[in-house]
């Protein structure tokens, strides 16, 4: 049996690579600008602390953990998320003694036992930003002006959708409402709503059988519930949204999988990516870090999904590799000289390779044309190196130690 990339994961090869390197570029470009900082947490964390700070309830949390025990009797996690464990480093280092709030991204890959499908892995990356210490709507309303900067950068058109969901208080109330709604009209449900009524009802809204769907359409919305304070906080974030030209649809049954939210919450999605059509989400958080033990703090992120940032962007224009020198080998006896001479080639700032495969000399010309290289140097064992510019075909002969300055001086060789 050849042993093949588990199911669900992917190499990423170098023409890939050129793609997420300009993401990354992009994000910490525009992250960066907004005084974000990059952070890294560990791959793996206590299991504990995605059961508390995701939720228990959570498809997350119940089905799609790869945990492990470390041998000492305490399960570890391969992180599914990224947001509990910058909470949990925010705690860890004293960060509420910094000036808030402190404002993080991360470009870290996560891992969730998903059934893998276009767009849908089981080891995916993730770039993130998490602004922690502060409740001002202005926070929100920036981390997605941020996200949707950063979608526009890449070419991506995605549709924003916003909710809020209040406090927990008026959520747990707004809980009891529903559950009671789900109850009187349960005949209509599907068995696996219906199952649910108790541990998470707001999940009816996500169902997709029609039975499900008809009694949803006539359910109390925990929109129309907020307490005075939090629909004042969620106008403000649409007004700030308003006056930054971002266009935004109000989902009042937006649904998230991960129960940490409070107050705003939102999603980008493109028709480009089929099933799986969310790029990115977040939401504010205001309860996760005391949940984890850490002093009272609001705060508010997101986070997109890398490979499906790329499906969505379609043709990215990636510069291809630049060559300035190729250094050719004419003679077996020259190979230590063409060795030296690629090496202080680098060393002046230039991008030289070194034939390493055993070319013939045309072969190895030929080469160093399709790699698109600036200069050959063909090194023999006679006294003089010769020196051919690509683009016109000019070649003259020089001593070896002018090589690099001829090419530094960019000057015709004849
Ligand atoms: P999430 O919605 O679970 O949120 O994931 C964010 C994004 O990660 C999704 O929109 C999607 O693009 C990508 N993603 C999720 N699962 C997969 C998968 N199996 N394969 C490929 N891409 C995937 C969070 O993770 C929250 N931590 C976001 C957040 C940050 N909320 C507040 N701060």
């Amino acid at each position: 049996m050849k042993i093949q990339a588990p199911r669900g994961t992917f190499d990423v090869l170098p023409e890939d690579a050129a793609r997420r390197e300009l993401v990354e570029a992009h994000a910490k470009r525009i992250l960066g600008a907004a005084g974000y900082g990059r952070i890294e947490t560990p791959a793996f964390e206590a299991t504990e602390l995605f059961q508390r700070g995701v939720g228990e309830a959570t498809d997350i949390v119940q089905k799609e953990m790869y945990s492990f025990s470390d041998g000492a009797g305490r399960s570890l996690t391969l992180r599914p998320e990224g947001t509990a464990p910058v909470c949990r480093a925010y705690i860890e280092h004293g960060m509420h003694k910094w000036p808030q709030p402190v404002k993080l991204w991360y470009m870290s890959s996560f891992f969730r036992a998903e059934a893998p499908q276009k767009g849908r892995y089981r080891q995916f990356w993730q770039v993130g930003a998490e602004a922690i210490g502060s409740a001002e709507p202005e926070t929100d309303a920036e981390l997605i002006v941020l996200l949707a900067d950063l979608l526009d950068a890449l070419g991506i058109r995605a549709r924003l959708m916003i909710s809020s969901l209040g406090k927990p208080e008026t959520r747990a109330v707004y809980r009891e409402e529903l559950q009671s709604y789900l109850r009187a009209n349960s005949d209509q449900l599907s068995d696996e709503v219906r199952g649910r009524i108790d541990l998470n009802p707001l999940r009816a809204f996500d169902a997709i059988d029609p039975g499900t769907r008809a009694v949803m359409s006539g359910a109390p919305r925990l929109l129309d519930r907020l307490d005075a304070e939090d629909a004042a906080h969620f106008a403000t974030v649409r007004r700030l949204l308003d006056r930054a030209g971002i266009g935004y649809e109000i989902e009042p049954t937006l649904v998230r999988g991960l129960d940490y939210y409070t107050r705003t919450l939102f999603e980008f999605s493109s028709d480009a990516l089929g099933a799986q059509s969310g790029v990115a989400g977040g939401g504010r958080y205001d309860r996760l870090i005391e949940q984890l033990d850490g002093p009272p703090t609001p705060a508010c992120g997101w986070a997109a999904g890398v490979e499906r940032m790329l499906l969505a962007a379609g043709e990215l224009p990636t510069s291809p590799a630049i060559t300035d020198l190729y250094v050719a080998i004419a003679d077996q006896e020259a190979r230590p000289d063409a060795f030296q001479l690629a090496r202080e080639a680098r060393r002046a700032g230039l991008a030289a390779q070194l034939e390493l495969s055993g070319r013939s000399l045309k072969r190895q010309l030929a080469h160093a044309d399709r790699m698109g290289a600036g200069y050959v140097a063909i090194v023999g064992d006679g006294p003089t190196t010769g020196l051919k510019e690509m683009e016109s075909g000019e070649q003259r002969e020089l001593s070896l130690s002018e090589v690099i300055p001829t090419i530094l001086r960019g000057s015709r060789l004849t």
